[in-house]
């Protein structure tokens, strides 16, 4: 039976890698929202799934999220997971009004020492207003780490559903119901997406733009669990993601989509 469900999702990942037009897609088995284990594995899978696409002198851009803080946690115990000494780990963006333990800069040094690779931070507070915002733009050291982030050449990232991160992120009332009106399913780097993967919101915040994402050579998204099959549907749609690494719960729902 182990097989037969093995084989089953060899299938999934397949339909779905040929749905949306995916260079590679990794299903685990079970649904991490509900197992901590099978979080555990989603996080192994895509540590795996990422190092395999890694050379040494790459710059990879990591988000923030739960899963993405589970991915760091398997670094190391990869076989032949470093030491990529001219590789360098930074945060796809700015605060994005994450807690300490799963902010993209406390994932990128944490991935970065379990590989012997080197990081940058970008410190950027949350909730930037439109003054603040200006002013970061034009500091220097800002400027030079943003032009590092803006050049990365893998990036690998969480997807959340719209209104859970909203309110992650405490984003005011005015805004979520905002972002209710114009559709939002899903959240990934600070954007929010359409059910048709448009972008209907912006995260006003430093680091990866647009352009950059839509350009990037390598794009992993990683995200499982039940609930976030229609979120992960959405990213999907916009169009850029390379490779998706889920759970079969996530793939399950997301076959409904097709
Ligand atoms: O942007 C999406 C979130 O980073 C996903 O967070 O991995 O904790 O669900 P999560």
């Amino acid at each position: 039976p182990v097989m037969n469900e093995l084989f089953g999702l060899v299938e999934l990942e397949e339909k779905i890698r040929q749905a949306y037009g995916l260079r590679k897609v990794v299903i685990i088995p079970g649904d991490s929202e509900s197992s901590p284990e099978v979080k555990r594995e989603l996080g192994r899978a895509g540590a795996r799934t990422l190092l395999s696409f890694v050379e040494d002198g790459d710059t990879i851009a990591v988000t923030g999220g739960s899963t993405l803080a589970e991915v760091a946690e398997q670094m190391s115990s990869l076989p032949g997971g470093g030491p990529l000494r001219s590789t360098w780990f930074v945060p796809a963006r700015g605060g994005l009004g994450e807690s300490m333990e799963i902010q993209a800069n406390t994932i990128a040094s944490k991935m970065a020492k379990r590989v012997g690779a080197e990081y940058r931070l970008l410190h950027v507070p949350d909730l930037l207003s439109e003054d603040a915002y200006q002013s970061l733009v034009q500091d220097q050291h800002i400027q030079e780490i943003v032009d590092v982030i803006r050049r990365c050449r893998v990036i690998i990232h969480g997807i959340g559903d719209a209104m859970e991160m909203a309110r992650r992120r405490k984003l005011d009332e005015g805004s979520i119901q905002n972002l209710q009106a114009d559709g939002a399913i899903a959240e990934s780097f600070g954007y929010y997406f359409s059910e048709e993967g448009e972008v209907v919101h912006k995260m006003l915040t430093l680091g990866l733009r647009l352009e950059d994402i839509m350009r990037t050579e390598t794009i992993i998204g990683i995200a499982g669990g039940q609930g976030k099959g229609k979120a992960i549907h959405a990213v999907l749609k916009f169009g850029h993601e390379d490779i998706l690494v889920t759970d079969e719960a996530a793939a399950l729902e997301l076959e409904k989509e097709i």
